[in-house]
């Protein structure tokens, strides 16, 4: 069955169908490469995949990177588990456990952040706990010509706090990278902004009060829902995201309800560029 590709008919992401990610061709990972740069965002529905076949789905986009901590709901150092699922003692089997999540790039903070990641889904509470994503590109090109032109050339610091999932727990000690505002995506050659609420500090060579003004600016505007596309997940939903163009956050979900999910994260080749 021949690979199709559907728009979400938000501002970002396309539901591909007509392929199980156990079963890949090379002309297969071409297509699927190709409406990630268009898309951004692909998603795939109703697969069923084992830890090993879903790294082998992510090589289609590029090479595994490590997780940082392995998960004993998975026991592989390629999956990163993120879930609230809990040992008898209450402490969590995953990453990223509870609720709300504010918009942030993964890796923002390294030198050489990931390009993209895959993310399964194998259990999602009756409600919320969906990932929304923005569109960087689009959110660049609607700024004011002023605008464009004030962030020309900047570049801004980034820093994480490991167990920040808003601002205000942000600890400013975390590991940080500096990169540019505005980044332009190789394959596209498409400018694209490039910060984000959780995890961009301040934006180089501006007065401080000047930098937070701008950035809170910026962050309203690329959580504007015009830029948005907001996943509901289902059980056995595949969703690859372009990690250098979007950003993402999730809604809040009840800690009464089990969710989990599986990330493979996709490496880059170059780091940011202007
Ligand atoms: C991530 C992430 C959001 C979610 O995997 O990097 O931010 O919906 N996940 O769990
Ligand atoms: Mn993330």
């Amino acid at each position: 069955m021949p690979i199709t590709v559907t728009p979400t008919g938000a501002a970002l992401g396309a539901f591909v169908t007509g392929f199980d990610a156990r079963q890949i061709t090379a002309e297969d990972a071409r297509a699927l490469n190709d409406a990630f740069l268009k898309h951004h965002v692909i998603v795939l529905r109703d697969q069923h995949l084992t830890d090993a076949e879903q790294v082998e789905f992510g090589k289609c986009f590029g090479e595994i990177e490590k997780a940082r901590y392995i998960s004993p709901l998975s026991g592989r150092d390629d999956i990163m588990v993120i879930s609230n699922i809990r040992s008898d003692d209450g402490k969590p089997l995953g990453q990223l456990p509870d609720g709300e999540m504010s918009f942030h790039f993964d890796r923002i903070h390294q030198a050489k952040p990931c390009r993209g990641a895959a993310l399964y889904c194998i259990e999602t509470p009756s409600e919320g706990g969906d990932t929304c994503f923005s569109n960087m590109v689009m959110a660049y090109e609607a700024l004011p010509e002023a605008t464009k032109a004030k962030l020309a050339g900047k570049v801004a610091v980034n820093s994480f706090s490991y167990t920040a999932t808003s601002r205000d727990m942000k600890d400013q000690g975390g590991p940080r990278a500096t990169h540019p505002i505005v980044r332009t995506i190789p394959e596209t050659g498409k400018k694209s902004l490039y910060l984000c609420r959780l995890m961009t500090d301040r934006i180089e060579g501006m007065p401080e009060a000047e930098s937070n003004a701008l950035l809170d600016e910026l962050c309203d505007h690329i959580e504007n829902p015009r830029f948005i596309y907001q996943h509901k997940w289902r059980v056995g939903d595949i969703l690859v995201w372009d990690n250098r163009c979007t950003c993402h956050a999730r809604t809040d979900f009840s800690g009464a309800e089990r969710r989990l999910m599986k990330r493979v994260t996709i490496g880059d080749n170059a780091m940011p560029m202007a």
